[in-house]
């Protein structure tokens, strides 16, 4: 039996490591570490600081893990989905089977909190599945969401109400009636920016954590304009952007 620790790594700030987390960074053989996307470079090398900050044993061992990139959706999105995780978990089970001996335990650095749009959770399953014997346990980390709430002072749910979390992708399709407080995840195309903005706050965020964070907030209808075309800018300097924001329905 192998054992794989997921492991919650914060969204961008190394100081967000759990005790819990450090712990179980100290207990693995070999730590995974994920290469994926635009921002590939930049996340990577949180990774790797985290690594070299917290693991005390000198000599720990990296295995850099080649993510396959998702191919177009077009009309069948969760196909499209269904069929990366199929290539990312036979990716990560010849991983296991070769840089694990029996017994050993390796360690995955989740981006965020694992249980928060992030599929390691649901590829562990898979892998399991395909019949490989395997263990493992997950550790929580400070999602990209609690940060922009610290940031911007404010509790994400009003009294007693309900929070949406969703994608861009979703809120294209407008903010339900009975929705108060909707954050807003992997919005590429910057769907707030097509909402009817009446009675509507935004608070955004990019890059939270990092040096780099970036927070705006206001009426979404004086803001919005300001936000797309702060994000472009960003986006354009640094190569990749991560943003989240919340929107808040005022009371009537
Ligand atoms: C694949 S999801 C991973 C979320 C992660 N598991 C978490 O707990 O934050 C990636 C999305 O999370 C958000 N995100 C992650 N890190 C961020 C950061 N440092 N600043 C702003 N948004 C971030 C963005 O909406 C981004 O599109």
């Amino acid at each position: 039996m192998r054992n794989i620790l997921i492991i919650g790594i914060g969204a961008g700030n190394p100081d967000h490591m759990t005790v819990e987390a450090i712990e179980a960074l100290n207990r693995a053989d070999t730590l995974f570490i994920p290469d994926k996307g635009e921002e590939k470079a930049a996340l990577r090398a949180l990774r790797e600081a985290i690594c070299a900050r917290f693991i005390r044993r000198p000599d720990y061992r990296t295995v850099p893990v080649d993510i396959p990139r998702r191919a177009e959706a077009g009309s069948d999105y969760h196909g499209a989905v269904d069929d990366w995780h199929e290539r990312i978990a036979a990716r990560y089970r010849a991983l296991f089977e070769t840089e694990l001996a029996e017994g050993e335990t390796g360690a995955l650095l989740v981006w965020g909190d694992p249980a928060l749009y992030d599929s390691t959770l649901r590829i562990m399953e898979r892998v399991a599945a395909s019949g490989l014997a395997l263990d493992w346990q997950v550790y929580p980390g400070i999602s990209s969401v609690q940060v922009l709430a610290a940031r911007h002072r404010i509790p994400l749910n009003t009294i007693g109400a309900p929070i949406l979390i969703t994608t861009g992708r979703r809120l294209a399709e407008g903010v339900p009636a009975d929705q108060d407080s909707v954050v807003v995840m992997l919005d590429g195309e910057q769907a707030f920016t097509k909402l009817d903005p009446a009675e509507l706050d935004i608070y955004w965020g990019a890059y939270l954590g990092t040096p780099d964070e970036i927070l705006i907030a206001g009426p979404l209808a004086e803001r919005s304009a300001e936000i797309a075309s702060v994000r472009a800018e960003a986006r354009a300097r640094h190569g990749w952007i991560m943003d989240t924001y919340l929107l808040r329905r005022r009371p009537a």
